[in-house]
């Protein structure tokens, strides 16, 4: 939503500038999205294709299985691919719940969410993704444990 308001804030601001009619209006361009992430990630199906690939490894992960087995595949794999391309730099805006209550319902602790990450680490290997743009994704990930764990 922030990113909307300013979207449009700075679209405003552009028409005026334009309307102003000054030289100013060259200076007050929207600087192109910054989706390197997103594009070195393969772009859209780049993402389905980890995602898949994640869930299937996720599933197959006996420290992982017993939280994933009765998920509905589908929507989970739908968000996260959303959830990757948005904080990846791409197109996408994920609508969902936030991640604390996402995960409300579960007992995650640090173990679990480290043996998740690991999960995707392999995953994103084995898709061929260079190990600096899989760093960068998890870079982007990470923080989230704060209202992903939540039990000692
Ligand atoms: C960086 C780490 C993580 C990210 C980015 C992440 C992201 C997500 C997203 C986007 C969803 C879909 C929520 C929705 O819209 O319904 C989800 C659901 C889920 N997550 Fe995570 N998650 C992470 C860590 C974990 C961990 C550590 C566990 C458990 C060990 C876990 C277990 C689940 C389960 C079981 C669901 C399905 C919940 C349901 O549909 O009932 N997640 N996660």
């Amino acid at each position: 939503m922030n990113r909307i308001l300013s979207t449009l804030a700075r679209a405003l601001l552009l028409g005026a500038a334009l309307a102003a009619g000054g030289a100013h209006a060259q200076t007050a361009t929207t600087p192109p999205a910054d989706d390197a992430l997103y594009q070195q990630l393969g772009a859209q199906p780049g993402l389905v294709k980890l995602v898949d690939d994640f869930m299937v490894r996720l599933l197959a992960d006996p420290r992982m299985n017993p939280f994933f087995k009765d998920v509905d595949q589908a929507h989970v794999k739908a968000e996260l691919v959303t959830q990757f391309c948005e904080v990846s730099g791409g197109p996408c805006r994920r609508k969902g719940p936030d991640m604390k209550q996402a995960h409300a319902g579960m007992d995650i602790n640090k173990n679990n969410f480290n043996a998740l990450v690991e999960v995707l680490q392999q995953a994103m290997q084995a898709q061929g993704i260079a190990f600096t743009t899989q760093n960068k994704l998890l870079a982007k990930l990470a923080p989230m444990h704060r209202d992903i764990i939540n039990t000692p």
